[in-house]
């Protein structure tokens, strides 16, 4: 009644963005995300075992803007008091952190689990039930234990079973309180990403071997985890675990470029999500041929895409509760000229696609350099995996804007919007059943190469302080009424101090 009542006024008023209801489904829920190594610190506190970021950070400083590293980042492991007092703050129904494996298990391997750790996730988890939020947890965002590196790390076939039974110690110590589980952040990151480059940790860089080898042993890896909360956990606590897939979204630049858009989608969002999404699962036909048919022409007397057994299919496929998407950015995608720079960005695949990729022209940058917005790539690329993999149930687990910092980040309140709008879109107009939303990220962090330099938190953290102090942001406040109202029709903050919500102003 109220709210149709401030409609009619804005009708009148003729301001248009309460001229539309923008009302969320009741039950939808509003969260934001961390990470263990971006925000805890506490590096080598008590028994904590090194971890290939910490050996990364230590060991090549000049590959990380102004030679920052994750040492005390947020302070998160002696502030978690603080942050779950945000997230009250801000109204979350969840908070997303992820685990530290070498915080809980110090050597990487079962047979030592740390008391230090496991109290510090205990109280995390306690504190934030307490305050009636879920906790949301991922059990690896990119902190590899350094001892199981040293034995290969990802390419190594054997972390699939390291990785289960990390897995078996955090669902007993946590399952009967954490509901929502993501086994492993953006497999496209720690494999195509880190190979690729060799600017991530752990710092190898091996485009042809090293990228597919992890990319495997990585879905066999959260298959595992997956098919052990099935048999050991699941008929106790009742949980829900997938995997966070990093999804870029591919717009064809001409009419003509459709089918190498629709290829580019398979190599990024495909390979990590055909094998474990589709009803046939392994590889996308296309990515798995054209894979064969590069290897062949360097001379490969087998696809560098290592093949999947049927048994490994069998044991892939269907190992979800729901999809959980990671989106950021999209790009145009056209074929090259004669005789063009092909440029392969991050990922390997477009070395051998023959492709030019460009953000489009009134696309706004952001502090990430990779980063443009756009925001009906997130619409799209929902719909794409509805279209593709079925009607099935997806999350948001993470989306939010890079800047360069300020507390009045008006820009910041425009995306959330922008992108919310377009999720709303989806849900109402493609019937797309998504019930969750994560704002990256609760407060600033430890944004890999890129330091302390790049800034997406809802909060400011001042890491010139040793108290890390962290201050809400404008759009920690936009956030907080946009969860309480469970509507995006509420007044935009104009600044930092404006903390009025829709309901109270109106
Ligand atoms: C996705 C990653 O999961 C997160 O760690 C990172 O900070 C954000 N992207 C922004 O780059």
């Amino acid at each position: 009644m109220f709210l149709q009542r401030v409609v009619v006024f804005c009708a009148l008023l003729g301001v248009s963005w309460c001229t539309e209801d923008w009302t969320f489904p009741e039950g939808f829920k509003f969260g934001a995300a961390s990470a263990s190594y971006q925000v805890e610190g506490g590096w080598n506190a008590k028994d904590k075992g090194e971890n290939i970021w910490d050996r990364f950070s230590h060991a090549h400083p000049e590959i990380i803007k102004n030679s920052d590293n994750g040492d005390v980042a947020c302070d998160s492991y002696n502030q978690w008091e603080r942050d779950i007092e945000m997230a009250k703050e801000l109204g979350l129904d969840f908070y997303r952190f992820s685990l530290s494996w070498s915080r809980l298990l110090p050597t990487g391997l079962d047979n030592y689990v740390s008391e230090d750790g496991t109290a510090y996730y205990n109280n995390l988890i306690n504190g934030l039930l307490a305050a009636g939020i879920q906790p949301m947890v991922t059990l690896y965002h990119w902190d590899l234990p350094l001892p199981l590196q040293e034995l290969g790390g990802w390419t190594n076939p054997l972390i699939a079973d390291w990785f289960t039974d990390y897995a078996r110690v955090a669902y007993s110590l946590f399952g009967d309180r954490v509901k929502i589980w993501l086994t492993i952040n953006e497999p496209i990151v720690i494999c195509d990403v880190a190979y690729n480059t060799g600017v991530l940790a752990p710092g190898i860089r091996s485009p042809e071997h090293g990228a597919n080898i992890c990319t495997k042993n990585v879905l066999l890896s959260h298959a595992k985890a997956y098919r052990l909360y099935d048999t050991e956990f699941r008929s106790r606590y009742h949980g829900e675990v997938s995997l966070a897939n990093q999804l870029v979204w591919f717009e064809p630049a001409t009419a003509d470029d459709k089918e190498l858009a629709e290829i580019a989608i398979e190599n990024v969002t495909g390979r990590y999500s055909h094998p474990i999404f589709s009803k046939e699962g392994g590889w996308p036909p296309v990515i798995e041929k054209m894979m064969a048919e590069r290897s062949k022409e360097k001379g490969y007397s087998k696809s560098v895409l290592p093949p999947f057994t049927q048994e490994e299919k069998e044991l892939i496929r269907g190992t979800y509760d729901f999809y959980a998407m990671n989106h950021y950015t999209s790009r145009l995608i056209r074929k090259a000229k004669e005789g063009e720079h092909t440029a392969t960005w991050y990922f390997g695949g477009f070395r051998d696609m023959n492709a030019v990729l460009s953000p489009g022209s009134d696309w706004k940058p952001t502090a990430s350099t990779w980063f443009y917005q756009y925001p009906p790539g997130i619409r799209g690329q929902l719909v794409w995996l509805k279209e593709h993999y079925g009607d099935m149930k997806f999350m948001i687990t993470e989306n939010g804007l890079a800047t360069f910092g300020g507390l009045n980040d008006q820009d910041r309140i425009d995306y959330y919007e922008s992108y919310l709008k377009q999720l709303l879109l989806a849900i109402r107009e493609d019937g797309v059943k998504l019930t969750h939303y994560t704002a990256w990220t609760l407060m600033d962090n430890f944004e890999w190469t890129d330091g302390y330099s790049v800034k997406y938190g809802l909060y400011e953290v001042d890491f010139e302080d040793p108290k890390r102090p962290r201050v809400p942001r404008a759009s920690a406040h936009y956030y907080a009424s946009i969860i309480k109202n469970h509507s995006l029709n509420v007044v935009k903050p104009k600044n930092e101090n404006d903390r009025l919500t829709a309901r109270e102003e109106l």
